[in-house]
């Protein structure tokens, strides 16, 4: 039986952090043994917000990738490519948005909430409009099945197969795949502070946090307000320290539960144990990224291999969709 197909990206506009890997790369790296995966750097979507200091996004993207590749994804198991690198992203970005009404991209919920919450970033532009076209055919140009997203992206999914709704309907074709997300299972990673992981807040963990600031992190984390001191008994269940044993070291919850809710052990105990976890979990790869960066162009061979095995793909589902459309 043929494998099914996976696509999904993420935008090369910042480091990765704990909350990527919970969201994201953890799962992607499970899904690569099941699946055959397209997994894309989206650095034409990262050029909608960052346009104003484009620099830092190749950068971004080379330290990415080391990430992904540290923490296990496997170029021979999956396809690792940059969006930018397959023109025919753009060309069928075009032919999808001949069809798309503007009314479908102006109501999305996602659009009129991020121009109102990154105003400093002036995204409201005719490109970031389109942001879903450009997802849609991400998307179908590899006729991917599922897309592993979070629930933020949900309506860009809805968006996407009413686009290929309408593509099959008009030109009597069914080129494409409506593709179902793939939600994520483990619920989001809270940031140091008990709000949404995030750069903006400066509350993350990095994937290859140094030593010393991982225990300045850690050792500041929020607890359980209601334990002040070690001899009340604690809430794991609410305490975000135990959140992070749970993605870390969950060998340890049963113990972790025991020791905060019995009073036997203190929170700076308990983080201090945390901490230990996590630099088992992180520093072995983050000493491995740093000798795969000495090296860039290793990683640039295998996005250029990656991008070679895209293409190829890429190149055929456009050639179906432009003699359907009536281009050839
Ligand atoms: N919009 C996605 C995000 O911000 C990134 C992305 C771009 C993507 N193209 C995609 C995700 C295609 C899944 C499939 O996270
Ligand atoms: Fe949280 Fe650990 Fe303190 Fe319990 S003992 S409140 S789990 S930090």
């Amino acid at each position: 039986m043929k494998k099914k197909v996976i696509l999904s990206g993420m935008r090369p506009t910042g480091k990765l952090h704990l909350g990527h890997w919970v969201g994201a790369l953890s799962n992607w790296i499970d899904l690569q043994e099941k699946y055959n995966c397209f997994f894309m750097v989206a650095d034409w979507h990262a050029l909608m917000s960052e346009y104003k200091n484009p620099k830092s996004i190749k950068d971004i993207t080379v330290d990415n990738v080391a990430d992904w590749l540290v923490f296990g994804i496997d170029p021979e198991k999956s396809i690792i490519f940059r969006q930018s690198k397959i023109l025919e992203h753009l060309e069928l970005f075009m032919i999808l948005s001949v069809i798309t009404p503007l009314g479908w991209l102006s109501r999305c919920p996602t659009f009129k909430e991020q121009v109102k919450q990154l105003k400093e970033k002036d995204i409201n532009t005719y490109a970031f409009l389109g942001y879903p076209v450009l997802q849609t055919s991400d998307i179908v140009l590899y006729k991917a099945d599922y897309v592993p997203v979070g629930d933020d992206q949900l309506p860009h999914l809805e968006l996407a197969r009413e686009i290929v709704r309408r593509f099959s309907s008009l030109h009597k074709k069914k080129i494409f795949i409506e593709p179902q997300a793939l939600l994520t299972k483990v619920s989001r990673l809270t940031g140091l502070d008990g709000r949404k992981m995030s750069k903006s807040y400066n509350n993350y963990i990095s994937l290859d946090e140094e030593d010393e600031s991982l225990e300045n992190k850690v050792l500041g984390m929020f607890t359980d307000p209601a334990r002040k001191r070690k001899k009340d008994p604690g809430h794991p269940e609410i305490c975000n320290v135990f959140s992070y044993y749970k993605i870390v070291n969950s060998g340890l919850e049963r113990e972790v539960k025991d020791w905060c809710t019995q009073a036997k052990k203190g929170c700076v105990e308990c983080k201090k144990i945390l901490l230990n976890s996590l630099k088992e979990f992180l520093v072995s790869k983050r000493d491995k990224k740093k000798e795969i960066l000495k090296d860039k162009n290793k990683i640039y061979d295998i996005l250029n291999k990656g991008e070679d095995k895209a293409r190829k793909v890429a190149i055929s589902t456009l050639d179906e969709v432009k003699k359907a459309a009536g281009l050839i």
